[in-house]
């Protein structure tokens, strides 16, 4: 492979695990020990958002930190725990027994060819209770089955949406109409990646307040478009393009961070 060893900027394809053969695998393992894994979900993002948001906006985030990084970056995992938006049509949700069972055997099949730094860039709150349950599991499983790298594997959860200058930045330009579901910060950045999504930008009513939240029935009828406080029409694609900047360049240091 065009061998992205420490730190240099490598091309997009050369740090996606589809694109490489095993024996290129094998090479990079001789000398890294990190892969990256996007974690996003298949659910409702209110009346104008793309149902792939979270996957979407997570992979997004996953190339660009690899190709800032040089670490691999496994094929992302779209479906997440998104039971409460199963009200809406469209969603896709693994229920959290489900989800823990794949992170897991996601985690123990890269573990067992030597990966030891697990770094997940994640798009959804609601997987990551579950990925931390994952975790756990899998450091226990990875000890029971006497995989070499058993000491040495550590798995971080890293959600692009709360990294610190993502936030300041969705503060600066939302206020509270940022809200807590189908974000103006996570709709803009879906306008960066996918032109065919900003002929759907159009004004909308007030949003419904974020609540606690139960199954999908009752959050259908606390949010009925979908939005927990937020208003996406303030999304714009060049905002889009500064969270991906914002988001890459801390998740990028936590990743260096992680692997040292
Ligand atoms: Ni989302």
């Amino acid at each position: 492979m065009t061998s992205p060893s420490n730190d240099r900027p490598a091309d997009a394809e050369a740090i996606r695990l589809q694109l490489r053969s095993w024996p290129e695998v094998e090479a990079y393992l001789s000398t890294r020990k990190g892969v990256i894994l996007p974690l996003g979900s298949t659910e409702q993002h209110g009346p104008t958002g793309a149902i792939g948001t979270d996957a979407l906006t997570a992979e997004a985030v996953a190339l660009e930190v690899g190709r800032r990084t040089g670490v691999l970056v496994a094929p992302t995992q779209s479906y997440g725990m998104a039971e409460h938006h199963l009200g809406f049509p469209g969603t896709v949700s693994l229920q959290p027994t489900t989800l823990l069972a794949v992170l897991h055997d996601v985690v123990l099949s890269l573990a067992r060819h030597g990966f030891e730094r697990i770094f997940v860039i994640n798009g959804h709150g609601g997987n990551i209770a579950t990925a931390r349950g994952a975790f756990a599991q899998a450091h226990s499983t990875a000890a029971a089955r006497g995989l070499p790298v058993a000491p040495r594997l550590r798995c971080q959860l890293a959600n692009w949406f709360m990294a610190g200058p993502v936030m300041r930045e969705a503060q600066r330009l939302y206020g509270d109409r940022e809200g807590h579901h189908a974000t103006p910060s996570e709709i803009a950045l879906t306008l960066h990646l996918e032109p065919t999504l900003r002929g759907k930008q159009r004004p909308l009513p007030d949003p419904a307040p974020a609540g606690p939240i139960h199954g999908p029935a009752d959050f259908r009828q606390r949010h009925p478009d979908g939005r927990m406080g937020s208003d996406p029409f303030l999304a714009r694609v060049e905002h889009g393009e500064r969270f991906l900047d914002l988001a890459a360049t801390a998740l990028s240091e936590d990743l260096r961070t992680f692997l040292s």
